[in-house]
């Protein structure tokens, strides 16, 4: 396909960027649209053949009900949101166009596609999400088709336990009161791995970590889970039972590994 112009809401930053270059490399028209561009996000609403919502989780829905009625049956909408299933349906439930769920499994700081996974999930239609797919592969990313509530489900994981477990990690060493400048003289290599990547979390975009795990919708289970984990850790260390936790480690890694 030639000439393609593509729309990105949220294209002036993160995210967005990234799939502005990339699509920008590839020989599409490309436009984006942030909170203070001229170009708005109702213009490239009218005139993408593709519409790409890129902007943070708590937007995104207001921006799909804003725009999805603008869109036509030939055109196409597609998100980058890091859940599925809500952008999904309300892309699905408030416009006619095609509907593409995409979920690039890397952050923006990301230059080199090999050995980094994009997730679609089919909306409505063929033709944009071969397209896209097209083009993803292309560029060497590896695709992975799945539902949104597949996606989702998994995501538990992937995000919302690991977001989680680092986010506990940094609070409970916060509320311990010893200074991390103290702390780092002490640092092994293993550490200091675990607290670049706190400082990641704690200070890069929180408001991106707290929303994909309060915001995903099978959070419940997964969270519990957690919870009772801990607890059993811990009581197996305050009874001073190194062997018991051993055990448990080890029937864990025979499920894991
Ligand atoms: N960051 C990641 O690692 C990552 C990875 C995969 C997927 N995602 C997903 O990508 C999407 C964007 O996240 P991001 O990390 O790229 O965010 P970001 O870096 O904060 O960029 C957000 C973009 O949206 C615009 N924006 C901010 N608030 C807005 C609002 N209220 N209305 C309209 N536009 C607004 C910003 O433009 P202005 O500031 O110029 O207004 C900017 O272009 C999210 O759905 C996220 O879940 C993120």
């Amino acid at each position: 396909m030639k000439n393609i112009t593509v729309g990105i809401i949220g294209g002036t930053n993160g995210m967005g960027r990234w799939l502005a270059d990339l699509l920008v490399k590839e020989g599409c028209i490309v436009h984006v649209t942030g909170r203070k561009t001229e170009m708005t996000a109702t213009d490239v609403a009218r005139i993408g053949d593709v519409v790409v919502v890129s902007v943070p989780i708590a937007a995104t829905a207001g921006v799909i009900t804003r725009v999805g009625p603008l869109m036509k049956k030939g055109q196409a909408l597609m998100d980058l949101t890091s859940l599925k299933k809500e952008p999904v349906a309300l892309m699905l439930a408030h416009s006619e166009a095609e509907v593409v769920g995409c979920h690039p499994l890397f952050g923006p700081s990301v230059t080199e596609s090999a050995g980094h996974n994009i997730v679609l999930c089919r909306g409505r239609g063929d033709t944009w999400y071969a397209w896209i797919k097209a083009i993803f592969e292309k560029t060497g990313y590896h695709v992975l088709e799945r539902t949104p509530a597949e996606h989702d489900r998994i995501m538990t994981i992937v995000q919302a336990l690991n977001h989680l477990n680092t986010i506990a990690l940094g609070m409970a060493i916060a509320e311990t009161g010893i200074p991390l400048t103290e702390v780092n003289l002490f640092s092994t290599p293993i550490f200091k791995a675990k607290m670049d990547i706190v400082k990641k979390v704690f200070t890069e975009s929180p408001e991106l970590y707290a929303d994909i795990i309060a915001g995903n919708p099978d959070r419940d289970n997964v969270l519990r889970t957690y919870e009772q984990v801990v607890l059993d850790i811990c009581d197996l260390a305050k009874a001073g039972d190194g062997a018991k936790l051993k055990n448990a480690m080890e029937t864990a890694a025979k499920k894991l590994f």
